[in-house]
């Protein structure tokens, strides 16, 4: 079995700094703790509203990690110059709208084709792996993969918000994805509302490289700490 690798999104740090625009709790420090706890890779979006991580974290981030650090971005010039810039390990492209609570849905590489095949393009020219940010459709996979993506996440937002039969629906729609995936030679990860009530069943999928997964980690840091959260969410996925 391949060994399964755990991203931590600290952008939720970053939330509770940018609420009353102070210097703490510091991102850096975060990260270097969460590196120290066993993370496999550290995780940040910069979204276009800057509403969390900010430019200098991804520059920090960029110059103080051993671990990868993988950029969560849309597509836009402005987010692909960046990357360029600084060519952090892992590229996650993901759809962004403003007004989102968070990312709902996945990138549409069908629709998005032309403009997601150069984007991808042009970070792996830079010496960036790039993933795309997908529902678990067969046709966004078939698409990620002829746009020239080398690596799928697979959004498990549909799967961490339903009950009962319906989650066992999602989560089968995640294995056959996979499979999918797999058999076009894509390396497939995943993540969205993953907590360690819900990681296992995905964990568990056969393939599945990489869980992406912040804000259950840092909501439970709140009363075990960071450190304590992420062994406790490495453990979950080892195990599963
Ligand atoms: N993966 C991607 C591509 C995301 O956009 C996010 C949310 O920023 C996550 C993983 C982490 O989701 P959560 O914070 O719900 O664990």
């Amino acid at each position: 079995m391949t060994q399964r690798q755990l991203g931590v999104n600290i952008d939720h740090v970053a939330t509770l700094r940018q609420a009353r625009g102070t210097d703490y709790p510091n991102v850096i420090d975060a990260a270097k703790m969460a590196q120290a706890a066993g993370a496999d890779l550290i995780t940040v979006h910069l979204r276009e509203d800057r509403r969390h991580i900010q430019d200098r974290d991804v520059v920090a981030l960029a110059e103080v990690l051993e671990i990868r650090l993988n950029l969560e971005m849309a597509v836009s010039d402005e987010m692909i110059d960046l990357a360029c810039r600084l060519v952090p390990s892992d590229v996650c492209l993901v759809p962004e709208k403003r007004a989102e609570l968070t990312t709902e849905g996945g990138l549409d590489v069908v629709t998005g084709f032309e403009q997601i095949r150069e984007a991808t393009a042009k970070l792996h020219q830079a010496g960036c792996r790039v993933s795309l940010f997908i529902d678990p459709s067969a046709e966004q996979i078939e698409a990620a993969n002829a746009a020239g993506a080398k690596v799928i996440e697979l959004h498990t937002g549909d799967y961490a918000n339903a009950q009962g039969h319906q989650r066992q629906a999602a989560l089968d729609r995640l294995c056959q994805a996979s499979q999918v995936a797999q058999a076009f030679g894509l390396q497939v990860n995943s993540g969205h509302g993953l907590t360690l009530a819900n990681v296992q069943p995905v964990a568990a999928i056969e393939g599945m490289r990489e869980l992406n997964i912040g804000h259950a980690i840092v909501s439970r840091a709140v009363f075990v700490g960071l450190a304590e959260a992420v062994k406790e969410m490495r453990q979950a996925i080892e195990s599963a």
